[in-house]
């Protein structure tokens, strides 16, 4: 059957729908850990050097494609070149999707598991003992982490089969801005903690001591990672914008609220992971072992985890359906699937794959035991998706944009047709696009890995 396609409908729709996509796991339980694992603030200057210099060129770059072709991820690079390297660009992206949602949807499925434990009152009066022991019975056992994922991929395809306007646009425009300004609500009550200007100063002032060339590719899988760049989600998302959006605004202002809402996630958690005499370089565990803790010893916590992990639970939900969309417009544009039958064959795969991610992400899990490379199962998907696929497919888009598509058609996505009046801009951005950006993720990749 051959859909219409829909479009977004203003462009304040885009920019929710584009931040949704964005904001995620990514800001409220990755950002945290990886800052703590690697020493905080250095650590954020090189993340934000890496989402100003390469994350917003390329996904400013997946705006051009994906608006300038209006079509899916894989009928958008056949469309814009012919190059055997440039078309495996939607391989590599469909993949990425795949791995992605693999393990995403477990640390979401944790997530709603929070929701519910928070609304049960599980988490009054507990100690740091106890947090860690809830979090582990969360994670371990045959079922229950395959529970948490199935109910994921279940909320994400309603809201999908919903389609682009009645599902994503309207949930969007309602849950981003609940969600920054509740954030921010957080952030201020963990800064009235005692002892909270040590977490400040852990996020604030660098030691570089602590830098490694390692760090420089964490931060580099964090900021395509956060800004969802390198799986075809922007190139699909923006085959929906408007004609008169302006790109690179668009570009801008997500990646600044993006930042903005990883910064505060990090203003709510660290405050009080050192008010409170908790370890910041925990790992993936950070936020699930300390945040029910930071609430259960502040009057009204046992309301604000509750809003905290629902909160949580809408990001990585809106983020998710990011990705399922880029599974879905692929199968029903190119194999003229119906949007259900894409659905359900899609949920299937991710479960099947997926269930392998719930069963090692913990050390007691049931296939935790099962190393790819030293690392686990989960590990494994999440170490792929972070420092290999993302950055190999931004280089790859960021260089198809720079070189290889005619030049006209670039220019003419950036600047609508010249009637936006920023030939300058576009100018620099093309000059970093070409010249720094791919510079700087292969000179990353070859101190990395050789
Ligand atoms: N940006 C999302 C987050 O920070 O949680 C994760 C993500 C979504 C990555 C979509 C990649 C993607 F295509």
């Amino acid at each position: 059957m051959e859909q219409k396609r829909e479009k977004f409908s203003s462009s304040f729709s885009v920019f929710f729908a584009t931040l949704s996509s964005a904001v995620g796991l990514g800001n409220i339980w990755m950002f945290p850990y990886v800052v703590g694992v690697n020493g905080g603030a250095a650590f954020i200057i090189i993340y934000l050097g890496c989402v100003l210099v390469v994350g917003l060129p390329t996904l400013i770059s997946e705006f051009v494609i994906g608006r300038g072709t209006r079509k899916n991820v894989y009928g958008a690079i056949k469309e814009v070149t012919n190059k055997k390297v440039f078309r495996s660009i939607s391989t590599i992206g469909i993949l990425a999707t795949y791995v992605l949602l693999f393990f995403y949807t477990v640390v979401a499925g944790w997530v709603y598991s929070y929701v519910f434990k928070a609304i049960v009152g599980t988490f009054k009066g507990i100690d740091a003992a106890g947090a860690t022991k809830i979090f582990n019975d969360t994670s371990i056992g045959p079922v229950s982490p395959i529970i948490g994922q199935l109910l994921v991929l279940i909320v994400a395809g309603t809201i999908i089969a919903m389609g682009v306007k009645g599902g994503i646009e309207k949930l969007t425009r309602i849950t981003m801005p609940i969600l920054m300004g509740l954030l921010l609500l957080l952030a201020i009550r963990s800064l009235t903690l005692d002892g909270a200007m040590e977490g400040v100063s852990f996020l604030l002032k660098p030691d570089f001591s602590k830098i490694s060339i390692g760090t420089f590719l964490a931060a580099l899988g964090l900021a395509f990672f956060k800004l969802s760049v390198g799986t075809g989600s922007m190139i699909t998302y923006s085959s929906y914008f408007t004609d008169d959006n302006n790109l690179i605004a668009t570009g801008v202002k997500v990646s600044i609220a993006d930042t903005a809402v990883s910064l505060i996630a990090g203003l709510a958690i660290f405050p009080a992971v050192f008010s409170f005499g908790l370890e910041p370089s925990s790992g993936p565990g950070l936020l699930f072992n300390t945040v029910p803790l930071i609430f259960s010893k502040m009057p009204g916590g046992s309301f604000l985890v509750v809003i905290f992990f629902f909160l949580a639970a809408m990001a990585a939900t809106t983020a998710s359906i990011s990705l399922l969309e880029v599974l879905i417009a692929t199968f029903t544009e190119e194999f003229k699937f119906s949007r259900k039958k894409a659905l359900v064959i899609n949920v299937a795969i991710i479960l099947a794959f997926g269930s392998l991610a719930a069963l090692s992400a913990n050390p007691e899990g049931l296939l935790a035991e099962i190393k790819i490379f030293n690392f686990s199962i989960f590990d494994a998907f999440d170490a792929l998706i972070s420092n290999i696929l993302l950055p190999l497919n931004g280089l790859l888009i960021i260089l198809l944009c720079g070189f290889s598509i005619k030049k006209g058609f670039v220019r003419d996505e950036l600047t609508n047709g010249g009637t936006l009046n920023n030939e300058g801009i576009v100018s620099i951005l093309l000059f970093i696009m070409r010249y720094i950006t791919p510079i700087l993720i292969i000179v990353i990749f070859l101190k990395t890995f050789i």
